[in-house]
């Protein structure tokens, strides 16, 4: 694992969003999987800020999202598909066709999280997985455990999952309970690993993550296990 300490919030972007651009310039045609989360926002302007000028193209990248809530439909405010298109789909000349999330509206979970799991097979893997980390130690919406997810499924979240997402809803609003995320073994098999943590509620998860022993009660310490993982982080 690298581990790099960021002197800030935009500086922990940027150094995030040139790793993700390199990979873009190595391979135009990557497959990137992409979190959401507040702590990618800052990566995804600048990634829409370097397409901009013309130094990365995403003409030929796909993406592949980690994670979707069940029971939003794609064109709800708070749905991940929703978030990606806000904050990087529309910001970049990448095609929609080339985008894929796990949908939340899916009637059969079985069938659906099948599905994703082809999909990204399909694809060839994924090339650069980009992450987040929830205080609790959760990657995409694998919450802590007695296992470790080995594919894309449903899963409930976390109670502190859902006190720290329901920022994002209104008043009154229900922070859905259940959601589709890839398993530990889809992150795994992403071929290259960024993380991304900001801020000091992040301490505990990153500091288990790191040094701490591989087990499911913290998800994100599997990465240990990972050959290649970059965590960038800040205060
Ligand atoms: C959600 C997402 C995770 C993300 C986490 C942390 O639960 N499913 O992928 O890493 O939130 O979010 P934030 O970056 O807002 O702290």
């Amino acid at each position: 694992m690298k581990v790099i300490k960021a002197a800030n919030y935009v500086d922990l972007s940027k150094k995030a969003a040139a790793l993700i651009a390199a990979q873009i310039i190595r391979d135009p045609s990557s497959v990137l999987g992409l979190a959401t989360g507040s702590t990618p926002v800052g990566v995804y302007s600048e990634l829409a800020e370097l397409c901009g000028q013309g130094v990365i193209d995403f003409a030929c990248v796909t993406t592949v999202n980690l994670d979707e809530y069940c029971g939003l439909p794609a064109e709800h405010p708070q749905s991940y598909a929703q978030f990606m298109r806000q904050k990087l789909f529309d910001h970049v000349n990448i095609a929609k066709s080339n985008t894929h999330l796990p949908d939340g509206m899916a009637k059969d979970a079985e069938v659906e999280c099948l599905r994703y799991e082809r999909l990204i097979e399909g694809l060839g893997g994924i090339d650069l997985q980009l992450l987040g980390i929830g205080r609790n130690g959760h990657i995409g919406f694998n919450e802590p455990g007695e296992s470790f997810a080995p594919g894309t499924h449903q899963t409930g979240l976390a109670k502190d999952t859902l006190d720290a997402n329901s920022r994002f809803f209104g008043p009154g609003e229900k922070v859905p309970t259940q959601a589709f995320s890839m398993g530990i073994g889809t992150i795994m098999r992403a071929r290259s690993i960024l993380l991304i943590a900001s801020g000091s509620d992040k301490t505990w998860a990153l500091d288990k993550t790191i040094n701490g022993p591989v087990t499911p009660q913290v998800p994100a310490s599997v990465l240990q296990f990972h050959r290649d993982v970059t965590v960038i982080y800040c205060d």
